[in-house]
């Protein structure tokens, strides 16, 4: 178990997971189409590890063009997808189109590749507008809120369906915030940001005027809703630990939640956000967002039991790092 596909290897998470991979002695085979990022990550990713990065300008959809551009693989980590909720409802084919004909593509190339694993990049989404805060994978899937979110509903159920030669693991992200400690890679938003964080650290660069804070008058101890912000290089090491246990996983699938298990509300982000990067942020709290839930955290006993995975980072240093990776884009 070596050579690992990573499909949008250069985005957010999936530059992070290289630098996990390749440290942990993995050999990542990166395909990306540069949608929504930059080719410099390449270059990043080599300067952080010190070993060269094996890269394919290539659409993850065209199956043909990936299976002959790339030697045999041994697993798979699927993460070329888009992502903006926001889009997703003003484009909803474009995203039905882009995620499911892509994983159907890498479905095949592993296929062909006798691959013997396949990780699959799912969301919390999927538990959709759930009344439990605190979420387990036992948790029913949810009314899918939005095109995004049914795409990784169907997602997850193509994979469970099909009768594939390889074991699949779905690992369900909640909020990925901060960057490398490096800050030589980080989350690089195409235009005005979908992601509050994202929004937080441009807003105090001066790249955008005011943040907005969808609703004060949830049921939380500040009336702002609760997310599970988990650091990208955590969730990225959590791959790893999935491909570790893919080896001996008796299961052809299972589904993994993968946040801290700790609930914050967005003005504790915020406010920590300040705090540890001695500034002022200009914010306002606006109305309440359709679509958002109130609260939203994962349960860890299952991933932590099984993938003996746990997040390390507290939100003090995502939110240290979050800003770092910021400044870093000035130079
Ligand atoms: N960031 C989040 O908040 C979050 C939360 C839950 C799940 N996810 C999922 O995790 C995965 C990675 O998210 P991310 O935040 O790193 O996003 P990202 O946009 O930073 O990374 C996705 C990468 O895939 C590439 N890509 C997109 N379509 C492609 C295609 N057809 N062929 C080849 N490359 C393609 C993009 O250029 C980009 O580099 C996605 O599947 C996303 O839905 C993200």
């Amino acid at each position: 178990m070596n050579r690992i596909l990573v499909t949008g290897g250069l985005g957010y998470i999936g530059s992070h997971t290289c630098v996990a991979l390749i440290e942990a002695g993995y050999h990542p085979v990166v395909i990306d189409n540069l949608r929504n990022t930059r080719i410099s990550v390449k270059q990043a990713i080599e300067e952080i590890t010190g070993k060269p990065l094996e890269f394919y300008q290539l659409d993850a959809k065209d199956s043909a063009a990936v299976s002959s551009s790339i030697e045999n693989i041994d697993g798979v980590i699927h993460f070329a997808a888009l992502k903006s909720v926001g889009e997703s409802i003003e484009k909803p084919m474009e995203y039905y189109t882009e995620n499911l004909e892509s994983l159907l593509s890498i479905i095949q190339v592993a296929n062909e590749k006798k691959a013997k694993s396949f990780i699959f990049s799912s969301s919390a989404t999927v538990y959709g507008d759930t009344e439990e805060s605190c979420v387990t994978e036992e948790t029913p899937l949810g009314k899918p809120l939005n095109p995004y979110g049914h795409t990784k509903i169907l997602g997850e159920k193509i994979l469970q369906s099909g009768k594939q030669k390889f074991k699949t693991i779905v690992l369900r992200y909640f909020n990925p915030v901060g960057a490398h400690e490096s800050a030589k890679i980080g989350e690089l938003p195409n235009g005005i940001p979908n992601n509050l964080v994202p929004y937080i650290t441009q807003t105090a660069a001066g790249k955008r005027e005011k943040l907005t804070v969808f609703g004060n008058n949830y049921a939380t101890k500040d009336g702002t809703c609760i997310r599970d912000f988990i650091h990208v290089v955590d969730l990225a090491e959590a791959h790893v630990a999935a491909l570790n246990y893919s080896e001996e996983m008796i299961e052809t699938v299972d589904v993994f939640n993968v946040g801290t298990g700790k609930g914050n509300t967005v003005l504790e982000l915020i406010e920590t956000f300040e705090k540890v990067n001695k500034l002022k942020l200009n914010y306002s709290i606006g109305d309440r967002r359709p679509g958002d839930i109130e609260a939203i955290y994962t349960a860890t006993s299952k991933i932590e039991s099984t993938l003996g995975w746990k997040a390390k980072k507290e939100l003090p240093t995502s939110m240290k790092d979050s800003w770092e990776w910021e400044k870093s884009l000035w130079k």
